[in-house]
């Protein structure tokens, strides 16, 4: 399909990439492999992404909670965006992609944090598409995180309680230069945000499909933006409605 084969394409979509663990575990497999086959399908919905013309796509890759899992599955997890970022840093690069990270930095491993930076640094003219991807994120950590940069700024002096607005709260968020989302998928049948964006995600619209991860396809991606189109967005405005004959004239 070519990239204007679909109408009203949200410039920001953001995904919840679930259920790796389940698609493994149907399979018998154990859930790395699940984590494994998920890789896959986001280099496929980058692609898609790109091509459909789609200018942000922001992926939760390892959520500021995930570190509660077994140690085994969190080692697992780290590996994978080690490799992701070697192998593929080059042909993204090539694609054109703009890689942003979001999420805390403060506490990151010494063999992860430079492999972020570097493919921040190096893909950070290219205008393909920008990918986001959000990495020990917690949206209440960046909201704390804002907070207290602002409170700091406060107590010096610097900004006047009054400075305190909405724009001044999202310039302070990981997601500073980003758009808000317009749609926001979450995969594998969970209908929560669990922690994502929730600022942004003000006016994005929602939509929760059963696949899991791994089988988020291309398809898959043309559908949600199908669907996506025939939503209407008011922002608590009203619709612009139709034209009707007055009564009684
Ligand atoms: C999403 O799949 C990947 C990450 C959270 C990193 P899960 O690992 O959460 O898979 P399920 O939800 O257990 O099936
Ligand atoms: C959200 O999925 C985090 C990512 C996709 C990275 P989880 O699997 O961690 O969310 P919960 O625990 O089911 O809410
Ligand atoms: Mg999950």
């Amino acid at each position: 399909m070519t990239k204007h084969a679909l109408k009203n394409i949200p410039r920001h979509v953001a995904i919840i990439m679930d259920g790796n663990g389940r698609w493994a575990n149907v399979r018998g497999l154990p859930r790395s492999m699940g984590h494994r086959k998920g890789v896959e399908a986001v280099r496929e919905a980058v692609r898609t992404a790109a091509e459909l013309g789609v200018e942000y796509l922001t992926l939760f890759a390892f959520s500021s909670e995930n570190w509660s899992r077994p140690e085994s599955e969190v080692s697992d997890l780290m590996g994978l965006l080690k490799t992701f970022v070697r192998r593929d840093l080059q042909t993204l690069h090539k694609e054109n992609v703009r890689i942003r990270v979001i999420g805390d930095r403060s506490n990151l491993r010494s063999d992860i944090l430079p492999l972020l930076l570097e493919a921040e640094e190096r893909t950070r003219d290219n205008t393909a598409i920008t990918l986001v991807i959000a990495f020990n994120y917690g949206a209440r950590d960046e909201i704390a995180r804002a907070v207290r940069s602002i409170a700091g700024d406060v107590a010096a002096g610097i900004l006047h309680p009054a400075e305190v607005t909405p724009e001044c709260i999202s310039a302070r968020l990981d997601t500073a230069d980003i758009p808000d989302p317009d749609l926001i998928i979450r995969t594998s049948g969970e209908e929560r945000l669990s922690n994502f964006l929730l600022w942004q995600a003000a006016y994005a619209e929602l939509m929760f499909i059963p696949d899991f991860w791994p089988d988020f396809s291309r398809e898959t991606f043309h559908d949600a933006l199908r669907n996506y189109a025939g939503r209407e967005r008011r922002f608590g405005g009203v619709t612009a409605a139709a034209p009707t004959l007055a009564v009684g004239s």
